[in-house]
């Protein structure tokens, strides 16, 4: 079946290729969008991308999804470790979310050990850089 996905990235995504390049690594968010969105229409679907800084703005984004969109891959940032409202949001929304981190949070400071937003999702994918995003796809297939 032809899917509809929408790609969410939250918070300083808009910065990947010059932010922490020792983390993230210079692939930018276009560069991840394009390569997402071309991977989706190999495979038929279609796919619409948001970034936001905006918690808010994003929970709505989620909300709005519901019943347009098959699946959602979000990358929520820094929302993931500390928002309810994402949480209930990808809950609220009955769409199949995989949640996708770009760098290894496992690895890294304690804070971001806990995914508030990863129960509320069908998985997470994390530590493989912006290949992540294609696996995330993949998931949804
Ligand atoms: C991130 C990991 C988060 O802890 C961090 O706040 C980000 C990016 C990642 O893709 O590795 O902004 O989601």
């Amino acid at each position: 079946m032809a899917k509809k996905i929408l790609l969410l990235n939250g918070p300083n995504l808009a910065l990947l290729g010059t932010r922490e390049p020792q983390i993230y690594g210079t692939t930018t968010l276009a560069d991840i969008v394009a390569a997402t969105r071309a991977a989706a229409e190999a495979r038929g679907w279609t796919l619409d991308a948001f970034q936001s800084d905006v918690e808010g703005e994003l929970v709505h984004a989620i909300c709005q999804a519901r019943g347009v969109y098959d699946g959602i891959v979000i990358n929520p940032a820094a929302y993931t470790h500390t928002s309810v409202a994402l949480h209930d949001a990808i809950k609220a929304s009955g769409v199949p979310t995989v949640e996708v981190h770009i760098s290894n949070v496992y690895a890294r400071e304690g804070y971001r050990h806990e995914s508030l937003t990863a129960p509320s999702c069908v998985g997470q994918i994390c530590g493989f850089g912006p290949k992540g995003y294609l696996l995330a796809l993949e998931a949804l297939a």
